[in-house]
């Protein structure tokens, strides 16, 4: 693996690899006091947010920093890209300053594949850390870890993915990712907030969220994307809230083993109840936790693990 840009690259060997080294990761460090282990010593990691996070950015510095490497944020307000610098210019810069993965974070669908093309020369790897309204793989990965958690295997799971489709990322690489590892997925949002596209994914579509709890194994909700949208999508925030949010009531139509995820941040009242975000029901934290780890394995595979049979292939 040289990047990580999208789930659409993760066959499910890959995926399933990346999610085993995660729990493993996860399995080594659980009730350690001192949480570091000397995998990345030497290699230095740059995430660059051109977008607000805290969950995303947070987790990516936790994960490097507990591998022991370098790990420096760069954000497009403090950094020369104020100064109008591009993104070709700003990554060179940061790949010749010694980087050898830079996390992206961009409201450009496609920046990070940009970014990768032009550090394939550097070797520098690229992880997709958000573009625009595109994919979020490791979001993918640690909801997929979550679920591993509390169900088991995903073969044969449905899943139902709800709310503001249209403009999520999490969503994308999710009905990717999930398919990938044998769960059948199904889209509920009002068709204002389904891409125009939708009926090439593959997936079932349903308008109405209610006919379609008894059956899922997981629900996950997606903020509303109010930055990304220009325009009226649907009536009222009470309606939308009326119509597709998750309350305790939609909670009980849920079978008892149902997953509640929410990749946050959680816009309470609207799109879940607080009653149903705070439920143990609901994984959030936990997805949050995961986040952590899976973003460990993935830095370990695209730094360490090759290197590592590099090693093994001179000392033949
Ligand atoms: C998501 C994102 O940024 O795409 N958040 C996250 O990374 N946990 C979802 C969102 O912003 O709604």
């Amino acid at each position: 693996m040289r990047h990580l840009l999208s789930t659409l690259d993760l066959d499910a060997d890959a995926a399933t690899e990346l999610l085993d080294t995660a729990a493993k990761l996860k399995a080594t460090l659980l009730g350690r006091e001192v949480r570091k282990l000397p995998t990345l010593r030497g290699r230095t990691v740059v995430t660059m947010f051109y977008e607000s996070s805290t969950r995303t950015r947070v987790s990516f510095e936790v994960a490097g920093k507990w591998m022991s490497a370098d790990v420096i944020n760069v954000s497009a307000g403090g950094s020369s890209v104020g100064k109008g610098e591009s993104l070709r210019d700003t990554a060179l810069t940061l790949a010749a300053a010694g980087a050898d993965c830079v996390v992206v974070r961009h409201p450009a669908s496609g920046a990070a594949q940009r970014l990768a093309h032009w550090l394939s020369d550097n070797g520098t790897a690229v992880v997709n850390a958000g573009d625009g309204m595109h994919e979020h793989p490791t979001q993918a990965l640690l909801d997929a870890a979550t679920l591993r958690e509390r169900l088991g295997e995903l073969a044969g799971r449905r899943v139902g993915i709800v709310g503001d489709v249209l403009h999520s990322r999490v969503a994308r690489s999710n009905v990717h990712l999930l398919r990938t590892l044998g769960a059948e997925v199904v889209l509920v949002a009002p068709p204002t907030l389904l891409p125009a596209g939708v009926d090439d994914w593959n997936v079932p579509v349903s308008y109405e969220l209610d006919p379609e709890l008894p059956a899922l194994d997981a629900v996950m909700m997606l903020r509303v994307q109010a930055e990304r949208m220009h325009g009226g999508f649907f009536p009222s925030a009470r309606e939308y809230s009326i119509a597709y949010g998750l309350n305790e009531a939609r909670l009980r139509m849920l079978p008892e083993h149902a997953v509640v995820l929410h990749p946050g941040p959680m816009l309470r009242g609207m799109e879940i109840a607080s009653a149903v975000a705070d439920s143990p029901r609901a994984a959030i934290t936990q997805q949050v936790s995961n986040g952590v780890h899976v973003r460990m394995a993935v830095l370990y595979h695209l730094l360490a693990a090759g290197a590592e049979e590099t090693r093994t292939k001179e000392t033949v």
